[in-house]
């Protein structure tokens, strides 16, 4: 099977920097692009499965052996979209920059929107994320299922920083689908997932949505059958002392509350008394990005005391002289960005230089992050 696709797209078996990519998918096995050693066998979906895909080379019915396969892709930095009781979700490792650049990648998101790391259980969330008060309280009335905690991370939190958008506060789940139960239970760490669609496009809740929308662009889906609920899981800060819905969701407002008036614990609830909400999505918050010091974009040559980072043929200059990617990768390049951004505002530099970065593809993401970290402070 031949793949046609345009600059710095994530494809199945790796990332594509070239207009035109050959991966072979057969009926029986994947052959894996990158590392080119890497090479899996997989069982195919038999006549008798009662997936919603079956038929596609992409697609594998829950089973231990599938589950497997998906958490060996994931520990190999691959893409595996897998079932959750709200919506299909498209996972990588949390942990793993250039996984979750490769998400936003996938998905076409144009900007980096914050993701949710999937745990198999309250433990091992609460080892990421400082527990708190609230955060126990939901978590114990409402977990396994369609809730997601804002928490705090821990301070030898392993989440990738591109996951939470450069952000210190983390978002966790533990879902309730068995089949992603056990994926998370077999790879043993974190995994993002935002839905497992095309940005813009109607989130999946049956393989063959996943299928028709990502094909191209995955490395395997998990059949597990529709979803039982298609909402996505409600999102709650509980970070502080009084917990705020960030996102209505599977759970609803009043079961919340209940769970935390029985607690003594208050639910801010800033949508029904009419109140400005007070935290408004994470990527549309410009001083989240911004760095200590002044910002400049587009730097070809570094001024005195700047600290500038590169990106493809112009190189990183002052003391850490460091790029987003020398080889001008975009993918590369977003997976490297808070990170560097963080790097280069510790050396107490003034100023930060950041190279031109293309706007295609996921460089769209990449220089809206930096147009806010570069924007006047009020
Ligand atoms: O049901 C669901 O939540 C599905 C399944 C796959 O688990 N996932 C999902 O992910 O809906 P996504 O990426 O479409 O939505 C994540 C939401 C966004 O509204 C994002 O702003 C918020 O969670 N979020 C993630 N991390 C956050 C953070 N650190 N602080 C505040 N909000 C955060
Ligand atoms: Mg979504």
């Amino acid at each position: 099977m031949i793949f046609f696709s345009p600059a710095l797209r994530y494809q199945p078996g790796g990332y594509c920097a070239h207009s035109k990519f050959e991966s072979r998918v057969a009926k029986t096995e994947f052959v894996l692009l990158r590392p080119p050693s890497l090479r899996y066998t997989v069982a195919m979906a038999h006549d008798s499965d009662t997936g919603d895909c079956n038929g596609s080379p992409l697609c594998l019915t829950v089973d231990s052996s599938s589950i497997s396969k998906a958490a060996q892709l994931l520990a190999a930095g691959r893409l595996v979209a897998f079932p959750t009781e709200t919506v299909y979700g498209l996972g990588g490792d949390a942990r793993n920059a250039e996984s979750v650049a490769a998400i936003f990648a996938a998905k076409d998101r144009p900007s980096f929107n914050p993701l949710i790391s999937h745990v198999a259980d309250a433990e091992a969330a609460f080892a990421l994320g400082q527990k708190t008060p609230l955060a126990m309280v939901l978590a114990d009335a409402f977990w396994p299922g369609p809730l997601t905690l804002i928490l705090h991370r821990q301070a030898d939190c392993q989440i990738a920083m591109l996951t939470s958008a450069g952000l210190d506060r983390i978002a966790l789940r533990v879902p309730a689908h068995e089949a992603a139960r056990a994926l998370l239970r077999e790879f043993g760490g974190p995994v993002a997932a935002p839905s497992a669609n095309p940005s813009g496009r109607i989130s999946p809740s049956r393989a063959d949505h996943v299928v028709n929308g990502l094909g191209d662009r995955i490395d395997l889906v998990l059949d597990g059958g529709p979803c039982e609920s298609g909402v996505e899981s409600t999102v709650v800060d509980c970070s502080g002392d009084k917990a705020v819905i960030l996102r209505p969701g599977g759970v609803t407002r009043e079961q919340i509350s209940a769970a935390l008036t029985k607690a003594g614990l208050t639910l801010v609830n800033n949508q029904a008394d009419g109140s400005k909400q007070d935290m408004v999505s994470p990527g549309m918050m410009q001083s989240h990005y911004a760095p200590n010091c002044t910002l400049k974009m587009n730097v070809l040559t570094p001024s005195e005391g700047m600290e500038l980072i590169g990106f493809g043929e112009v190189s990183g200059a002052g003391m850490l002289a460091s790029t987003l990617s020398a080889s001008g990768n975009l993918v590369e390049a977003a997976a490297n960005l808070f990170d560097r951004l963080h790097a280069a505002d510790a050396t107490g530099a003034s100023v930060i230089g950041v190279a031109p970065i293309p706007t295609t593809g996921i460089g769209e993401a990449i220089n809206d992050r930096l147009s806010r970290a570069a924007a006047p402070r009020s």
